[in-house]
């Protein structure tokens, strides 16, 4: 009898852990790597470490990494740039969700030359 209750607690645990494992793993949001995206979708024209490629410069891209380039737009022109686009650059809002918009302007930030210490 207490070897009946034994094993039928043990079930309801594992049944317990494999129920809430499961529910976990839908419910975790896909994972955004920042790098990717930009790499995948900016590089072309801003070239992977901010310096504009041969097409970016023909379009009039700026450098990602100058740090007098970085002091002059704010998070927000950024952000707005990517989404909606700006002269010759394309907006992102019917290609990239507004979580990996961010992650890219993230990532532009990033690009930024480390300070000298
Ligand atoms: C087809 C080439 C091209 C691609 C692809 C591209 N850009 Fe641009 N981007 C430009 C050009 C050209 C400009 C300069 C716009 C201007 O100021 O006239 C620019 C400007 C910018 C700026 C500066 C905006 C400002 O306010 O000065 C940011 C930030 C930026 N791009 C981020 C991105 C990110 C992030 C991606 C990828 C999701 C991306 N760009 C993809 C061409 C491109």
């Amino acid at each position: 009898m207490t070897e009946a209750i034994h094993r039928y607690s043990v079930l309801c645990i594992a049944l317990a852990v494999l129920i809430s494992s499961t529910v976990c793993l839908a419910e975790e949001p896909k994972q955004i790597d920042a790098k990717r995206i930009y790499n995948n979708n900016c590089a072309k024209c801003h070239g992977r470490f901010g310096k504009p490629t041969k097409r970016g410069k023909r379009l009039g891209a700026p450098n990602f990494s100058s740090r007098f380039w970085q002091v002059s737009v704010t998070n927000e022109q950024i952000i707005d740039a990517i989404t909606y686009g700006k002269n010759k650059m394309p907006g992102w809002r019917k290609v990239l969700t507004t979580e990996e918009i961010k992650a890219a302007a993230r990532w532009v930030r990033v690009l930024s030359p480390r300070k000298k210490r």
